[in-house]
Formats: structure tokens, sequence, C-alpha cells
């Protein structure tokens, strides 16, 4: 099916675009009155993304109200430890609670390589998604990195320092590949599955990437998230043709390494400067990024004058806007839809 909206993927691939695309992370969320009134009726967050019909509806909600450049398949990270054998809860402010937890060996042995087929609901609100955006924008994909998803199979909750993944790391550093290694294959089926059912791109999310040492950020995450870019790409025809864009909050330090990945787009948080980063990663790639969540906070002229700065900054070519985290929940929608509104309206002078 042809893309009525293309520029997402365009400025992935660095084509030249008339205007710089925009989309947010957790831009279906609950800065959306209308997501909290789907919320409320389908009682729990997990039944919302288990249920097709209420994960399309709210996916689709930011493209309507918020008028984003692509919409982002309403779902959660955590979805793969639970195809592997460790089911999770979602606590109303608290976040995921996972029941088991991994620490050895046999533990490792017993959880499951998923494939697509184990996460059918994902892929069926794919299909029915992309029936009702019927073109209008992209669907994002997405998947946890593999770091990024030990550390809840390790924790069982989120956590300030991860301390006890990171101790993990530190104390049986073989056990910890195997674990990645389990993460990394069901990873990939799950994101071939993705783009085979009708994601129109990826996003890997390295949300702990901040909390290693560069060193081993290499060892323990890049190396997979690299694993993963490599197997998608390899297949030339199908999942090789979609772009994926790497995403790791607080891996200043990592920006060089990244600019080597087999993807075509790495996000920035707020902490990374735009030049700099652009220096470190090189020209190939194209940047998303990187507005601070909490200028959201600000009033609308303030929000209009950083908008464009940024845009500014990062240039016409091989930029994505987005912004450097996810939106909070507490975030005015009119904030948000400023923020929309000044990035489509700007052009650069030619
Ligand atoms: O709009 C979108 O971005 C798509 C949907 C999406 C969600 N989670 C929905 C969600 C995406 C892409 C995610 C990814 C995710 N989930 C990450 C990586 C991105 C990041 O923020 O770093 C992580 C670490 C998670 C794990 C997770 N899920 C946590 C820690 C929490 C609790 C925190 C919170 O905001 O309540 C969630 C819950 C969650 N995932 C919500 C949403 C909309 C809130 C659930 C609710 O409605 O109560």
């Amino acid at each position: 099916m042809n893309l009525k909206n293309d520029l997402i993927i365009r400025a992935a691939r660095g084509e030249q675009v008339e205007r710089t695309p925009v989309w947010l992370m957790r831009q279906a969320g609950r800065v959306l009155p209308e997501y909290r009134e789907v919320r409320k009726q389908a009682g729990s967050f997990i039944n919302m993304i288990k249920t097709p019909e209420l994960a399309t509806e709210v996916t689709i909600q930011p493209v309507d109200i918020l008028g984003v450049d692509a919409a982002i398949i309403f779902s959660d990270i955590l979805v793969i430890p639970e195809a592997m054998g460790l089911p999770y809860d979602m606590i109303e402010s608290r976040g995921p609670w996972f029941e088991k937890t991994v620490a050895t060996e046999e533990d490792i042995r017993n959880l499951h390589t998923a494939d697509a087929g184990d996460l059918h609901y994902v892929i069926d609100a794919i299909k029915l998604t992309k029936k009702e955006l019927n073109g209008r924008v992209p669907l994002i994909g997405f998947a946890g990195a593999p770091w990024t998803i030990f550390s809840y199979m390790v924790e069982g909750h989120g956590s300030k320092t991860f301390s006890k993944a990171k101790k993990f790391l530190y104390t049986q550093p073989h056990l910890a590949h195997q674990l990645l290694e389990k993460i990394t294959q069901s990873t990939i089926h799950y994101l071939e599955g993705q783009m085979n059912a009708g994601a129109d791109l990826v996003q890997i999310f390295d949300s702990w990437a901040g909390i290693l040492s560069p060193e081993q950020y290499n060892e323990f995450s890049l190396r997979y998230i690299a694993k993963i870019c490599d197997a998608l790409k390899a297949k030339k025809e199908t999942t090789g043709k979609k772009p994926i864009i790497v995403f790791a909050k607080g891996a200043f330090f990592a920006r060089e390494e990244m600019g080597k990945l087999n993807c075509d787009a790495i996000g920035l948080d707020w902490n990374m400067d735009i030049t700099e980063s652009r220096k470190l990663i090189g020209t190939s790639k194209t940047l998303q990024g990187n507005m601070d969540p909490c200028l959201l906070y600000a009033d609308l002229p303030t929000i209009k004058k950083e908008a464009e700065k940024m845009l500014r900054e990062f240039g016409p070519l091989k930029h994505i806007a987005n912004l450097g985290h996810g939106l909070y929940p507490d975030i005015e929608k009119d904030n948000v839809k400023c923020l929309v509104d000044t990035i489509q309206n700007f052009r650069f002078k030619s």
C-alpha cells in the first residue's frame, strides 16, 4: 500500500523532504484525555494492549488529534519477557512488576525463545492499525534493546540504579551473555513479525543504556543491538528495506560506535549536543530528537522559539523531529500540539 505521507521514511533514508517530519515518544498515552477514556473502559493497560481493537484505537488517536507524521503501535517493550515466560503486571503509579525474575543458569534454560506467533496480539494490532490508517502515515513498530529487557528480567521492576542487573554483569558475565543472546533471538523474530505484518519502520529502545560504562555498553548492549540490525537488514527484499531507528537513552559515550550500526537513524536525548552528535556519529545516518520533554511545561512562545532553534541546528536533511525521551502524562495537550504545529509549519529558506 502506498503511503500518502512518507516523510519519515524518506528522512530516515536521508532523502530530500519538503519539511522536517515529527512524531513523539509516548504520543499515545495519558497526555490525551481520549486515551484516558479508553483506558478507563479497558480496565487495565495489559488488557488494552492485548485487545487489537483497543490498541488500534489509541495508536491512531495521536494521528487524528495531534497530527503527527507517524503512528507507533500501542504496546510495551515488556511483552518480550512475557512471551519468554515471565508474565508481568502494570501497577498503577508504580510501573511494571514481574512475579518471577532471572537469577540462575536454570532460570535462563527454562526461558522460551519467543517467535512472532507468541505475540499474535501485537501482530494482529499492527494488521488492524495498518488497515484503519489506510496509508495516511507510516506505522512504527518497536522493541526494547536486549540490555534494557535484561534489566527488567533480572530486577523484576523499575529501579533508579538497576544495580541488581549490573551486579549480574560483573559476577556472572558468561550467563549474562546467554540471557542476552536468548532475548536477542526473540527480538529478531518479533521485529521481523512486526515488519512482515505491516510495520513500515521500527525503533529499538535502549532506555537503560546510560547506566553502563562505555566498555560494558559495547560488550553487553551494542553488540546485541548490532546483531538485531544485521539480521533485519540481511533479508534484503523484505525486512531489509525498512528503516531502523536506535534510541539509546544516556549513551552519549557510545555515539561514535553507534554511527557504525547497520541502522538508518540514531535517536538523541536532550543531553546530547546536536552539532557534537553529528560530528561523532558522522554524516551517513539520520538523527532523531531531541527536545527536552519538560520544555513542554513552558509557555507557547517559548516552545515555538525552542522548536525552531532545534530545527535549525539539525538542518533540513537527515532529521526526524522528536523529544529526547517520552512525553510525561501531566503535559498539556495544547502544548504538545503547539510543538507539532511549529515543526510542521517551519520551512528552511532555499
Ligand atoms: O506512544 C508510544 O510511545 C507507544 C507505546 C509505548 C508504551 N511503552 C506505552 C505505555 C512504548 C513505545 C513504550 C516503551 C517502553 N515501555 C519503554 C521504552 C521507552 C522509554 O520510556 O524509555 C519502557 C522502559 C517501558 C516500560 C514501562 N511501561 C514502564 C516503566 C511503564 C510505567 C511508567 C508509566 O508511564 O506509567 C510502562 C507503562 C506504559 N507503557 C504506559 C504506556 C502508555 C502507561 C500505562 C497506563 O496507561 O497507565
